[in-house]
């Protein structure tokens, strides 16, 4: 028993959080561009443009703008078959209403393309990873606004066109279905350029904005196919399985209610068409979202060819416990409670390797759609030595007891299973609080929360285990 011969290992960044190159290029900016440093305990703050004297850790990342060639070359030493990472929508276009596509921007994706396929590696595409340009989030409210899909279908048609013979693994939106925690401003603004605690009802205008965000991902998938029948584009979606922290039948039932929320976005993008548990739910909550008959048609003919998600944590509900949700940012609903029985990591996370199993059992036997996990990894504080090396055997130990379960699924389960790329294969800037100190990579890079650092790239412990995994295709561990 062993994993397909094809299985794409690899690693995983998004533009925003490593390119850098925001200042000094002619890249527009992006909803994470106005979004300050912060830490586990201090939110990010979004600002109204960028304000003098704020420190934004996304405009320089980890300048794989002007390293990308000394970065690839370390990932092909680790032997990547793939490397995912995201189109900063604003480089092609900066302001996002453009007529015309930006040049420069293009062709730096050109060259990356050019620089991976030279290793025999393939790209595999986000079109957006929380990168909306910031023009269309404060002038058109983002995907509160009609006219954002097509804007949207435009950038993702001009990518397909340009790349077609170079890309062929596309996925839409990065983490489509973050923004169902509408509470926490941050998913809003960085999903869909919205604040949806701006408007009457907070929730209904989510639906209403991710309304329009699933019909630009339909319309882009339709549109891709047509441009290259090959290609194969997925979704993407943060998978967090909830788990009834007691037998009590209340539980279990909140933890299927709670689970109708992970799903939604993902139902409705692989099946074509709104799950009745959600057409029941406006009904009963009086929304009245705008959904046209000619959206319909484009949400069926837009279904995806693969699941692409994330997977960090599990989450635990108990329906006697209520807790505030607005500054959450490890998937947790109002109802969640610790999980006796697992580890969390620095940052809260749920360390729940088992999970992982269970995630990709849950998802093949709803879907029956293959599966590709996209990001999975461990955010921890690593230590450089005087000497250069840094030893993070936690890691190691994360992703090994992640590879494990996941072959399980493979092997004993048959889930049908693309790749694995671990998040943050090289150090970049944290999403969710915008350190350096979260740390993820193989390769560790010289660069502190507060911008100071040489951007000196060095290989840590995980470097050469990871190298020996992909060779031996999962086999030595
Ligand atoms: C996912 C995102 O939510 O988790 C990434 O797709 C993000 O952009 C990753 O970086 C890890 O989160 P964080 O906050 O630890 O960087």
């Amino acid at each position: 028993m062993s994993l397909p011969k094809d299985f794409l290992w690899g690693g995983a960044l998004a533009a925003h959080q490593f390119e850098g190159g925001v200042l000094d290029t002619t890249k527009g900016l992006s909803v994470a561009d106005v979004m300050t440093g912060g830490n586990v305990s201090t939110p990010r703050v979004i600002t109204d443009g960028v304000k003098e004297g704020l420190y934004y850790p996304n405009h320089i990342g980890i300048d794989f703008y002007h390293h990308y060639k000394e970065d690839i070359k370390l990932f092909a030493e680790m032997g990547f078959k793939c490397f995912r990472t995201s189109i900063a929508w604003t480089r092609i276009f900066p302001l996002g209403d453009e007529e015309q596509p930006d040049e420069e921007g293009l062709q730096f994706y050109d060259d990356v393309f050019d620089e991976l396929l030279k290793y025999g590696i393939e790209p595999v595409i986000t079109l957006s990873h929380f990168e909306m340009p910031y023009h269309l989030a404060k002038e058109y409210g983002g995907f509160m606004n009609r006219k954002t899909i097509d804007f949207f279908v435009k950038f993702a048609e001009v990518c397909f066109k340009r790349y077609k013979d170079k890309v062929k693994y596309w996925m839409t939106f990065n983490e489509i279905n973050n923004q169902m925690n509408y509470k926490n401003d941050i998913f809003g603004w960085t999903n869909s350029g919205a604040h949806f605690g701006n408007y009457d009802n907070p929730e209904e205008a989510m639906y209403q904005c991710g309304h329009y965000e699933l019909v630009a991902s339909a319309k882009a998938v339709k549109i891709g196919h047509e441009i290259n029948p090959n290609f194969l584009i997925g979704n993407m979606i943060a998978m967090v399985p909830i788990y009834p922290f007691s037998c009590r039948p209340a539980d279990m039932v909140l933890s299927t209610e709670m689970m109708h929320q992970r799903w939604f976005f993902c139902d409705v993008q692989c099946r074509g068409h709104y799950p009745r548990y959600a057409l029941k739910m406006f009904e009963n909550k009086g929304f009245n979202l705008d959904i046209t008959e000619e959206d319909k048609k484009a949400l069926a003919a837009g279904t995806v060819d693969y699941i692409g998600f994330s997977y960090y944590m599990t989450n635990t509900v108990d329906s006697t416990a209520h807790k505030d949700v607005s500054k959450s940012l490890d998937g947790s609903s109002e109802h969640s409670v610790a999980n006796p029985f697992i580890k969390v990591s620095d940052w809260g996370w749920a360390i729940d390797p088992e999970g992982l199993r269970y995630a990709l059992n849950q998802m093949y036997e709803r879907y029956e759609k293959p599966l590709f996990i996209v990001e999975n990894g461990f955010g921890a504080i690593d230590k450089k030595e005087e000497d250069g090396s840094c030893h993070d055997p936690y890691r190691v130990d994360y992703l090994r007891a992640h590879i494990e379960q996941m072959k399980k699924a493979v092997e004993i389960d048959g889930v049908d299973l693309m790749g694995y790329t671990p998040w943050g294969c090289i150090d970049c800037v944290s999403f969710t609080t915008g350190e350096m100190k979260k740390r993820y990579g193989f390769i560790y890079v010289d660069r502190n929360n507060d911008g100071s650092g040489t951007l000196e790239r060095s290989k840590k412990d995980s470097f050469d285990w990871y190298k020996k995994v992909v060779a031996s295709n999962g086999e030595d561990l």
